[in-house]
């Protein structure tokens, strides 16, 4: 059957400009680390991007490494989006990233330009598109020059291969560099990728306020920590989650009896305040305006749905950031 998109997929979504461009994002995105590579059913992953477009999450976060095998969500992505979203190109905010280990050599890895540009050509191949909306540099570099990785975004854009830049990972002097170099190049740097949630607060010391001042956006990766910030682990480790998957980002180890308290203690929160934990959790990173858009993971549809209704009580009193607070420390 053809896919047709919810025709109210617009009214459920806040798009939220990404810092000083002309870009607006959905308060929520979607990545495919997860999920999309050749283990998994690709009509589940159909299904994930049926419900993420339905639900008016226009932006799809993807890298040339996500997998497993690397690649395979491009592949995948790029299979479902020629069968079912063409018509909806034009709608949609995809981006790819190089910066990671992607092939034998010294040209597969970190940040030259021989390798961000071969890389983005071959992911471009991969999804059957003409260009992505935003390439990213996705983690630093400490032996390529900036001045060189930085040029090589420039480059992109100026080929029509990507429309945006942006960089992932970098700490906050160095993403004042690159956000400078890039301005001296004539193409802005649109946006940060960095990891932000309750459990991971590093954002916090410095780069939201350099990105905010330098009228960048950010996208906060990971923002339930990987499933930690939601009701999943709380009575054992449940054997289709993420912990229970051979995953070196989550495994048992880092599911403490002191780290599974505070979950306890900020679900308790959050059914007071009539929402589930992860939907807490993400309208906490999303509280104040230093933040665009969270990017999500998801293995099940109904995990969208639970992102998409946090959108509906995503204030805070004085009081509840102060308990929340008290959790964290
Ligand atoms: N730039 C970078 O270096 C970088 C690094 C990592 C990630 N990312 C990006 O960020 C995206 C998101 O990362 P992430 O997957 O770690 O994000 P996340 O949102 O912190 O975790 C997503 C996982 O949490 C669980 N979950 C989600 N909603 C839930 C709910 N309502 N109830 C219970 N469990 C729920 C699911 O795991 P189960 O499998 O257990 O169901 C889901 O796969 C990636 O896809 C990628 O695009 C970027």
């Amino acid at each position: 059957m053809v896919y047709q998109a919810n025709p109210a997929r617009y009214e459920s979504m806040e798009y939220r400009r990404c810092g000083r461009s002309g870009l607006k994002l959905p308060a929520i995105s979607l990545g495919l680390w997860h999920n999309f590579g050749d283990s998994t059913l690709l009509d589940n992953s159909r299904q994930l991007l049926h419900r993420a477009f339905d639900s008016g999450i226009t932006h799809l976060d993807l890298a040339n490494n996500y997998g497993p095998p690397p690649g395979s969500a491009e592949e995948n992505f790029g299979r479902i989006l020629r069968e079912d979203f063409l018509p909806y190109r034009d709608e949609l905010i995809i981006s790819s990233k190089a910066g990671y280990t992607m092939w034998d050599g010294p040209y597969g890895d970190w940040g030259s330009r021989k390798y961000l540009i071969s890389s983005l050509d071959q992911s471009l191949k991969r999804m059957g598109l003409e260009y992505v909306d935003i390439f990213y540099h996705h983690r630093p570099d400490p032996e390529t020059p900036l001045e060189e990785t930085m040029r090589a975004l420039d480059t992109v854009v100026r080929q029509g291969k990507a429309l945006y830049v942006g960089v992932s990972n970098y700490p906050a002097e160095l993403a004042a560099q690159a956000i400078d170099i890039l301005n001296d190049l004539g193409t802005p740097c649109l946006i940060h990728q960095p990891r932000y949630s309750m459990f991971e607060r590093w954002v916090e010391g410095g780069l939201l306020d350099v990105l905010q001042e330098k009228g960048v956006g950010s996208i906060a990766f990971s923002p339930l920590a990987g499933g930690q910030l939601t009701d999943r682990y709380l009575d054992g480790i449940p054997a289709d989650s993420r912990a229970a998957s051979g995953s070196k980002f989550l495994n048992a180890d880092q599911l403490t009896d002191e780290k599974l308290e505070k979950v306890r203690k900020l679900n308790d929160i959050a059914q007071r305040r009539g929402q589930k934990l992860s939907q807490m959790a993400l309208a906490w990173v999303l509280r104040g305006d230093k933040v665009t858009s969270v990017l999500i993971g998801a293995s099940k549809t109904s995990q969208i749905d639970d992102a998409v209704g946090m959108l509906a009580n995503r204030h805070f009193t004085a009081e509840e950031l102060a308990e929340i607070e008290a959790i964290l420390v």
